[in-house]
């Protein structure tokens, strides 16, 4: 195994009923005040905000709410709930939602703690946050695995850019996942989370340094109960079994468990990003239109990885390494078009992208083509521009 360090700080409470937990939580937290942001309304929908802010009472927390974060969030709304709350001497942020949420939790903790211009600056990569306030998460849907990350995601409307910020004092301090909290997620987001969960790990998976037989062993077993589950979950939304191990995917895909010692690059993030800020699209989805194409661009370089994943997750037997590699792409492919999802620009609602916007796109990823995408396996601008395009002409 190559060098790393490790730290999962995250409390979690798992399981029915959890969220009425939510008041000691926040109280074991030496928290007195707090701010609660949710979405666009499931959690009022629910009730599932009544039940916090009852737990909360039970506490004895100070409390203000603040709802209406949108998917893909925005950076202005972020922004406006700082200049919102920065008199109340708030202590804590708790997210009520999905990713859009915690992640807008994350970036309205940064600039509390700090200021809005400094918290826009880190943002913008000039600078790093000196200070955040505590985040703790009540998610409602298995996908991003934000609840246990160091990332937030927002995006500038203006500029049609996605900005990630990481950094190891954003982690969540708790995440409260009650499983059936899930049963109502849309069935195109359920699509979305398992194709997401599924990409924080093939992200880490996918590279040629050898020497991490346990971490590997791990992905795989994830990526399999992922791929098992999350179809049960489509057909049988109020399947407790199936929710379950597919939140718990969720927040172990992305806390880091399966890359220790690997570079964790995120090239088909990257690429994705520039399709959902720009179009709008489910996170989930802008994923699936990319990845078999960039797989295929690296597929010589990882082929004996991309064959063993084939064996080990989908029973693919083929001999042949460079065969079977081809046969482990088109398995995730079919995978995903089974949920419902797109793999090309054609299947998605977007439509075939004009080249001078995929050329944007390239540059983008690049840095204007002063640097490869990706470290392990890097593509030059030209090569990223081939991905893209291979992935507007597929159907
Ligand atoms: O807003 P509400 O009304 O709650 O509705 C949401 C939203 O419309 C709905 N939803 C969520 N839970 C529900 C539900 N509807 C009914 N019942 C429920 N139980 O689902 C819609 C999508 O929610 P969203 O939070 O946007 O989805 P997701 O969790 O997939 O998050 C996507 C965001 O996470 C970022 C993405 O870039 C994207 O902005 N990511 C954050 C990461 C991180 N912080 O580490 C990593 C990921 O790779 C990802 O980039
Ligand atoms: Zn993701």
């Amino acid at each position: 195994m190559q060098e790393f360090e490790y730290c999962v700080p995250t409390k979690i409470l798992f399981g029915p009923k959890a969220e009425e937990k939510t008041g000691q939580v926040v109280q074991a937290e030496g928290v007195q005040r707090a701010l609660v942001l949710y979405g666009g309304g499931s959690a009022v929908r629910s009730g599932l905000l009544a039940r916090v802010e009852a737990s909360l009472e039970q506490a004895e927390i100070t409390y203000f709410v603040k709802g209406g974060v949108r998917p893909n969030p925005r950076m202005d709304f972020a922004l406006e709930t700082v200049r919102e709350f920065r008199e109340k001497e708030i202590e804590l942020v708790l997210a009520i939602g999905g990713g859009s949420v915690m992640d807008t939790a994350k970036a309205a903790a940064a600039g509390l703690a700090s200021s809005p211009e400094e918290m826009t600056a880190a943002f913008q990569g000039q600078g790093v946050l000196k200070r955040t306030l505590g985040v703790g998460a009540v998610v409602t849907m298995a996908a991003s695995g934000s609840e246990t990350s160091p990332t937030a995601v927002l995006s500038n409307g203006d500029t049609h850019e996605k900005l990630v910020y990481t950094d190891e004092k954003l982690v969540p301090r708790f995440a409260v996942l009650n499983p059936e909290l899930t049963y109502t997620t849309p069935p195109l987001q359920t699509a979305c989370g398992v194709a997401d969960i599924l990409m924080h790990t093939l992200e880490r998976y996918c590279s040629d340094l050898g020497g991490n037989a346990l971490t590997d062993g791990m992905a795989e077993a994830l990526l399999r109960t992922t791929l098992h589950y999350g179809r049960i979950c489509l057909e049988k939304p109020d399947d407790y079994e199936a929710r379950s191990e597919l939140m718990c995917c969720g927040s172990l895909s992305h806390n880091g468990l399966t890359g220790l010692g690997r570079n964790n690059e995120f090239p088909v993030h990257q690429l994705s990003h520039e399709l959902s800020a720009r179009y709008d699209l489910p996170h989930g989805m802008s994923l699936t239109i990319l990845w078999s194409h960039w797989a295929q661009a690296v597929r010589s370089r990882i082929a004996p990885r991309l064959a063993r994943l084939g064996r080990e997750v989908f029973g693919i037997a083929e001999p042949d390494v460079d065969k079977a590699s081809a046969d482990c792409i088109h398995a995730f492919a079919a995978y995903f078009q089974e949920l419902g999802l797109p793999v090309s620009f054609a299947q998605a609602p977007a439509g075939v992208v004009q080249d001078e916007i995929l050329y944007v796109f390239a540059s983008n990823c690049t840095d204007h083509g002063t640097r490869p995408l990706g470290v392990l396996c890097p593509l030059r601008k030209a090569e990223v521009l081939d991905v893209y395009r291979a992935a507007n002409g597929a159907r």
